[in-house]
């Protein structure tokens, strides 16, 4: 008989070692790697060849609808998963401990329950008088929802699949979730894995949506839910930071629906509360024209989104002076500055810089390039921008200012919010037409917006 084998699995990747190392090979990640014994849920027997049985295959060509979905009624949610949970898949929903998860998904447990719908609660973390009481400062303690506090997977499964199998289940959170199915301690990831495992196995037979709830942690020390976002439909970031009310959803990824649309709320009193006018809210406590703040015109998706880049130049005492970003890419950064002396020769490389992106939001197109090197240059300058004006475009590398897809809908919702001008891409202002919903000021170069501001 073969000797149990004992391996040593990276809780951040899920990468197998036969001995312990202090870093895991494959992702790099220190200090991860756990002792596990057996294989856990891959170790399936192999099949033996010519005793499989014969499946039916059918032709690619032919009809096909759009999968079904239980849609929550929560419009900043249905937009995200692409239009309502698509029944019988598996959705990951992960984010730093204390983000509002367990929130948004007791609002949406009570938004999809009722008219029939069975909807089902399963809280590994907190007990069922906590859940309650969560459910009833948020307004939704006469919800038809079921509740348990169970980790056991054989128990919830059991449970689940009595009677008329329920249209959406909540597991809150996977990594509480064990199976007696492998040896390793709960929290590892031979057990997260054949926990995922089993629930989506599940969701595909009986059709019911299945919501996993997963914690991401910086350091690696709980397994994190990496390894599980290869294994379900979609997967969803709910992000922001403690100091703001915005909570932003994103789509990582999404089998049913696009990646790129995010769904804005706000956390109150009452839970988390959709915003529907996102750009209001993202430039609410804006300063009157400051230096180094310039209001980008962005997409996220499908929908317009207006907010404000803030940036700080100052001589810097440092021998190495300091670069940081929050909500934007350093290395677009680096790109912009290089640009900015390059080709409009501001010399910047004795000057610490600053640059953030109010609201917590995070900015991930390259039509934000304008925008920062117009607050860099205002700062710089110490020239505050027309505060009635927005800013996109990409910059390349040669200097130019590039068109970017979206300027109609960029132009709108300046116009919705009050501004009266745009300083955009040459190259955009054919798309706008005739009469753009605001003037734009076009801009062919970087060098020629640095001649405008300083
Ligand atoms: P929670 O949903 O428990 O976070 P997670 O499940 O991601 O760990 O939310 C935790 C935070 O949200 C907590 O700090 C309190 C805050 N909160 C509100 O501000 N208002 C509310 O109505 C609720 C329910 C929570
Ligand atoms: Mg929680």
């Amino acid at each position: 008989m073969a000797r149990r084998a004992t391996q040593y699995i990276c809780q951040a990747c899920g990468a197998v070692s036969p001995k312990w190392a202090g870093r895991c090979e494959a992702c790099g990640t220190w200090n991860s790697l756990v002792e596990e014994t057996g294989g856990g849920a891959l170790a399936a027997p192999g099949p033996g060849l010519g005793k499989g049985r014969v499946v039916e295959l059918v032709p690619l060509k032919g009809t096909s609808e759009d999968a079904p979905r239980t849609v929550s009624g929560i419009g900043e949610l249905d937009r995200v998963t692409g239009g309502g949970f698509v029944r019988g898949s598996a959705i990951l929903i992960g984010g730093d401990p204390g983000i509002g998860k367990s929130t948004l998904l007791i609002q949406a447990a009570a938004a999809v329950s009722g008219s029939g719908r069975r909807v089902v609660y399963v809280s590994g973390e907190e007990a069922i008088g906590q859940v309650r009481l969560r459910a009833d400062r948020l307004g939704l303690g006469d919800a038809e929802v079921s509740l348990a506090a169970e980790t056991r997977i054989e128990d919830i499964l059991t449970t689940i699949s009595a009677g008329t199998p329920p249209d959406l289940v909540i597991i809150d959170s996977i990594q509480t979730m064990w199976t007696d199915s492998v040896e390793s301690a709960p929290g590892t990831v031979t057990q997260i894995r054949a926990a995922a495992q089993a629930l989506i196995r599940f969701a595909k037979k009986a059709g019911t949506t299945i919501v996993l709830v997963g914690h991401v942690t910086k350091d690696g020390q709980i397994a994190g839910p990496r390894v599980v976002e290869h294994m379900v439909d979609a997967v969803l970031y709910f992000e922001g930071d403690g100091a703001h009310r915005f909570r932003i959803l994103r789509a990582v990824k999404n089998r049913f629906g696009p990646t790129d649309e995010i769904g804005v709320f706000e956390m109150s009193g009452q839970g988390l509360i959709e915003v529907s006018n996102p750009s209001a809210l993202f430039l609410g406590d804006r300063d009157a024209a400051s230096p180094g703040a310039a209001v980008f015109a962005g997409m996220e998706g499908t929908r317009p989104l207006l907010v404000e880049m803030q940036a700080l130049v100052a001589p810097s005492p440092l021998g190495t002076p300091r670069r940081a970003v929050v909500g934007w890419d350093s290395n677009r950064l680096s790109m912009v500055l290089a640009v900015l002396d390059a080709h409009c020769g501001l010399k910047l490389g004795g000057h610490d810089i600053y640059l953030n992106v109010a609201g917590g939001l995070r900015i991930l197109e390259p039509a934000a390039d304008l925008a920062a090197a117009a607050a860099l240059v205002s700062s710089l300058a110490q020239a505050p921008l027309p505060s009635d004006a927005v800013f996109f475009g990409e910059v390349s590398l040669s200097g130019a200012v590039r068109a970017v897809a979206h300027a109609s809908a960029r132009l709108r919702e300046a116009q919705k919010l009050g501004f009266s001008r745009a300083v955009a891409p040459a190259g955009n202002v054919a798309e706008a037409g005739d009469s753009p919903p605001v003037p734009i000021e076009s801009i062919e170069s970087l060098a020629g917006l640095v001649a405008r501001i300083a």
